[in-house]
């Protein structure tokens, strides 16, 4: 057990990356608090981890919410104790072109729950990070380096993710306190939760990407990506990077050729798209079989596949 009696803080623990971050966390002998704001599925997790023999506390937070925030980490303290590992796990998607968004929502919502979600719990947890010599760990996407377009909100708020971090980073290395940053690249959730997105017209729906594959992308399952994230976190590394290859290679290339690098973005997010349609085409049918006009799903024009 790498990590007995740490006092871990994980959010986003109700489903997908941040449920099995928890549970390995668990697995390594850390007591695991687990935050997001569905209580039931957060409940269902921390029964999991202590069936296993692992400690586990619920405490239901909004992360839009700086009060919420605030209590997260006063009753991590009062409950279980001074908090060694952060864990910035919980995050919203969200789809959309400038041009297709019903209203700012989107954007809002994504830089509420991406940047501000991390940087409230950090604000908050930072006095027993520093005394702790503590660790830090954000979960980034590709969307945080490359310019994915058509999906504005995600790609904005996640750049500035990671320019906070990285700034932090530099301002806790006197205090030894460790910033990793996790590219988890793109995954599935192993227990069919279904991604959290934010659509143009403001809503939030959980999108299940591991239904279809048609038009997709490769993916990894989240307990496959969390177990690599237990080891750098171990090891106090600066980074673990799960990106494919392409993705990699495309963040170094596009500072030479730019312009390329671009272009085969363009295509990329079209045919994202186009897999993402169909499966919230299909989930929002089951949903609403009927054609309802005043509807901003059900009105809107499926993007064309590239
Ligand atoms: N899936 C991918 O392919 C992929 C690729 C690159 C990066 N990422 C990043 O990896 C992280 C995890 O992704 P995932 O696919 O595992 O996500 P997910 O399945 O959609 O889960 C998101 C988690 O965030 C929580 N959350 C959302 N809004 C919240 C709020 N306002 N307050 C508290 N909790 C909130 C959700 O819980 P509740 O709904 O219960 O609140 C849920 O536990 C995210 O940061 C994501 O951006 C994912």
């Amino acid at each position: 057990m790498r990590l007995r009696d740490k006092v871990a803080v994980v959010t986003g623990a109700s489903q997908g990356l941040g449920q099995h971050l928890a549970i390995e966390l668990a697995k390594e002998g850390a007591q695991v608090v687990l935050a997001a704001r569905t209580k039931e599925r957060l409940d269902d997790v921390a029964a999991s981890i202590t069936a296993s023999g692992g400690r586990a506390v619920v405490v239901a937070t909004d992360l839009c919410e700086e009060e919420s925030c605030r209590e997260l980490i006063e009753v991590t303290r009062k409950q279980v104790g001074p908090v060694d590992i952060l864990i910035l796990n919980a995050g919203s998607a969200t789809y959309g072109r400038l041009d297709e968004l019903l209203t700012l929502a989107p954007l809002r919502e994504a830089v509420q729950v991406n940047l501000f979600g991390a940087v409230m719990p950090t604000f908050y947890a930072l006095g027993d990070l520093i005394e702790r010599k503590g660790l830090i760990a954000y979960v980034t996407s590709g969307a945080g380096h490359l310019p994915m377009a058509g999906y504005l909100g995600y790609t904005t708020s996640k750049h500035a993710m990671n320019g906070f971090f990285e700034a932090l980073r530099l301002e806790l290395r006197p205090h030894g306190v460790d910033v990793l940053t996790i590219n988890p690249g793109d995954m599935y959730s192993d227990d069919g939760a279904g991604r959290t997105v934010v659509g143009p017209d403001g809503h939030q729906y959980k999108v299940d990407l591991s239904v279809y594959r048609r038009h997709d992308i490769p993916r990894r399952s989240a307990s496959h990506v969390a177990r690599r994230c237990i080891d750098a976190i171990v090891q106090r590394r600066r980074d673990v990077d799960e990106s494919p290859p392409v993705q990699k290679i495309g963040s170094k290339l596009r500072i030479f050729a730019p312009q390329f690098v671009d272009r085969r973005i363009a295509q990329k997010a079209l045919t994202m798209r186009s897999a993402f349609d169909a499966i919230a085409d299909d989930q929002h049918r089951r949903q609403h079989p009927e054609v309802r006009p005043d509807c901003p799903w059900c009105l809107r024009t499926p993007t064309p596949l590239g």
